[in-house]
């Protein structure tokens, strides 16, 4: 690693193959980072190609293996890690009493093991170099469920995203590392590729859905804001500031 090198930021995002994710890595990579892309399929991602800047690391998420692997790639290639952005995630909605204990487990392993295990290999970089920055992408409805969206499992694991933010803002902001939490309405991504995009846009006060680049957005306002700690961020159209519009 040159002195050159040792300047530019170092991100992490998971889930980079689709959507938000995706929209992320490009956003970094114009803006100079050098970005390592996780999510299971990415290395045949159309999307995306392997360069100097950018690393593409396969694996799920959920899985403690694949953290370190994603964290030592991201060490071996660009020697630290500045910014992690937990975005891998799923949305299952489903009645309630129907979810099964294979649901039940696969959202909590994506949703919050996916978050776990990635960021105690990232925080303990972090520590090192004394300064980082983690984003976790949470979803409002953890604050605003909604009559009529059965979508138990997608509020349980979600819900704990902010809460994890604010513990680590806590734990480590004497060491320089930040964590914040995004979270969207809904965005307009291949996850809501089946659904009917008019019944979403009712969801939101706005009656529309949020586009990739203003979640993009809230992510470089984080990264260029060093105060900004344990904030959460919504971007929908102030759904969950009030219960009907
Ligand atoms: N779209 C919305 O309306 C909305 C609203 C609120 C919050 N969010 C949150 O925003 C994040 C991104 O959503 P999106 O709309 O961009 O979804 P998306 O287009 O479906 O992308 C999801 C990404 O997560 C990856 N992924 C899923 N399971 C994984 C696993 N076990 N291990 C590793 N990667 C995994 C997928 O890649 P592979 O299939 O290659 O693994 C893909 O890259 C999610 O956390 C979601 O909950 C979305």
């Amino acid at each position: 690693m040159n002195r050159k090198n040792r300047k530019r930021r170092t991100a992490i995002v998971t889930g980079a193959s689709s959507g938000i994710g995706l929209g992320m890595t490009r956003a970094l990579l114009e803006r100079g980072y050098r970005v390592v892309a996780t999510s299971r399929t990415i290395s045949g991602s159309k999307n995306l190609k392997a360069s100097r800047n950018l690393v593409l690391v396969d694996g799920d998420i959920s899985k403690k293996d694949t953290a370190i692997k994603v964290a030592d790639a991201t060490i071996r290639h660009f020697g630290r890690i500045d910014l992690l952005v937990n975005n891998a995630g799923i949305y299952m909605p489903k009645p309630f009493t129907e979810y099964t204990p294979e649901d039940f487990e696969v959202m909590i392993a994506t949703n919050i093991a996916g978050h776990f295990f990635v960021t105690q290999q990232a925080v303990a970089q972090m520590r090192k170099q004394k300064s980082g920055h983690i984003v976790g992408i949470s979803t409002v409805v953890a604050d605003q469920p909604l009559a009529g969206a059965p979508i138990a499992l997608p509020v349980i694991t979600k819900s704990t995203i902010p809460a994890f933010s604010r513990e680590l803002a806590m734990e480590f902001a004497v060491e320089g590392i930040r964590a914040n939490t995004i979270s969207p309405g809904v965005v307009d991504t291949p996850m809501h590729a089946n659904d009917d995009h008019e019944k979403l846009r009712m969801l939101s006060p706005a009656r529309r859905l949020v586009q990739v680049s203003e979640i993009v957005d809230a992510l470089l306002y984080l990264e260029s804001a060093p105060t900004v700690n344990g904030e959460n961020i919504r971007i929908d159209g102030g759904a969950h500031a009030g219960a009907k519009w």
